[in-house]
C-alpha cells in the first residue's frame, strides 16, 4: 500500500525517526532546516507536515500551502508559531502535544528558580575559572525559597506541576489565570483574577502562560515595578511574554535580584544584554528536552497525523 507523504522539518529522537521512516514516504532536507519557501515547495502533493516551534507558519504560508496537506502536527505544546485562524480557513487540522511536556518543563522551571536564586551561574564560573580560593562566609549568598511566595502566571498543566514541586520546597503558591481552577487542582493556591495583584505579592514569579496578543510583553517597564523589590523572575514558557530591555534594566539596577530564563523573544538569538549580567541563569530552551518527554512528544505528534489521515479522532488537536 502506498504510504502517505510526510514533510519533516527537523531530526527527531531515534524511536520517532524509526516510526517516521516506517510509516511515511518522507520529504526532508538532509541537513539544516527548511526555509518557508522550501517548506511550501516540499509540501506540494504531500499529505501532512511535522514541524517544531522554530517553524513559523503565518497567514501567508497558509494562503500558499498545497491543498493536499490535511494535517500539520507540531512537536510542542506551544502553538504561537502557527496562525490558527489561517489554518482553520484552509481546513487544515493542527496537532500538538499538550500533555507530553508537563513534567520535564516543570522540572526546568524549578531548575531556573533554584539556579537564579542560588546564583548558580556565578558559582559555576568561580569553580570552572579556577578562581575559587578559601570560601568567605559572605560569598555567593543567594535567596532562600523556603516560606516565600511563588506567583504562577498561567495555571495550566505545567503551572500546576510547578506548584506541586514548589510546595515540596516549602513555598506558598499564588496564581493568576483567565479562569479560577477547581480546588482539586489548585489545592491551597491563592487565586488572583487580576495578574497585577499576583505581581504585587510574588517574591518569585514564574511564567507558564501561552504567548498570545494578551500576554505579549506582559512583563515590561510598567509591570516589573509592581513586583516586590528584589523579586526573582523565571520564564520557561515563551520569550515573547517579556520585554527584554525592561527586564535587563531592572536586573542591572537591582530592582529585581535575578532571573532564570529558558526561552527568549526571537530565539535562538537572544538580547545580548542578558549575557553580560551575572544575575541571570540562562538555558537554551530545553524545557521538554528529556528522552522520555521528546519520545512521547514525537509519538503523539505522529498519532495526531495518522488519526487525521485515517479519519479517526486524534489524541490532541489544537482549537482556534
Ligand atoms: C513546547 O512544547 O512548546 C516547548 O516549548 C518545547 O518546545
Amino acid at each position: 500500500m502506498k504510504k502517505p507523504i510526510l514533510v519533516v522539518t527537523s531530526r527527531f529522537i531515534k524511536p520517532v525517526e524509526a516510526r517516521i521512516e516506517d510509516e511515511y514516504e518522507v520529504r526532508r532536507k538532509t541537513d539544516g532546516t527548511l526555509s518557508t519557501h522550501e517548506l511550501l515547495a516540499a509540501s506540494e502533493g504531500a499529505n501532512a507536515i511535522l514541524i517544531t516551534p522554530f517553524d513559523r507558519l503565518d497567514a501567508d504560508f497558509f494562503r500558499q500551502i498545497s491543498p493536499s496537506v490535511k494535517v500539520i502536527s507540531t512537536y510542542s505544546v506551544g502553538i504561537d508559531h502557527i496562525d490558527m485562524h489561517a489554518a482553520a480557513e484552509r481546513e487544515i487540522a493542527i496537532g500538538y502535544t499538550p500533555a507530553e511536556v508537563t513534567d520535564a518543563t516543570a522540572d526546568i522551571a524549578m531548575l531556573l528558580l533554584l539556579g537564579a536564586s542560588r546564583r548558580a551561574f556565578e558559582a559555576q564560573e568561580l569553580v570552572r575559572s579556577g578562581e575559587w580560593t578559601i570560601p568567605s562566609a559572605g560569598a555567593l549568598l543567594g535567596w532562600q525559597i523556603t516560606g516565600k511566595i511563588l506567583g504562577i502566571l498561567g495555571m495550566g498543566r505545567i503551572g500546576q506541576a510547578v506548584a506541586k514541586r514548589a510546595r515540596g520546597f516549602g513555598m506558598k503558591i499564588h496564581y493568576s489565570d483567565p479562569h479560577q481552577i477547581p480546588e482539586e487542582f489548585a489545592g491551597d493556591a491563592v487565586f488572583h483574577a487580576d495578574p497585577l495583584e499576583l505581581l504585587k505579592v510574588s517574591q518569585f514569579l514564574t511564567l507558564h502562560a501561552p504567548e498570545t496578543p494578551a500576554t505579549h510583553h506582559f512583563l515590561n517597564g510598567k509591570t516589573i515595578p509592581v513586583l516586590p523589590q528584589g523579586a526573582i523572575v523565571v520564564n520557561a514558557s515563551r520569550g515573547g511574554l517579556i520585554k527584554d530591555d525592561d527586564l535587563i534594566e531592572a536586573l542591572k539596577v537591582g530592582r529585581l535580584a535575578a532571573a532564570g530564563l529558558d526561552v527568549y523573544e526571537g530565539e535562538p538569538k537572544l538580547n545580548p544584554g542578558y549575557i553580560g549580567l551575572k544575575n541571570t541563569f540562562l538555558l537554551p530552551h530545553i524545557g521538554s528536552a528529556t528522552i522520555e518527554s521528546r519520545t512521547n512528544m514525537g509519538m503523539v505528534a505522529l498519532d495526531n497525523i495518522n488519526a487525521v489521515l485515517n479519519g479517526r479522532s486524534a489524541p490532541s488537536l489544537a482549537e482556534v
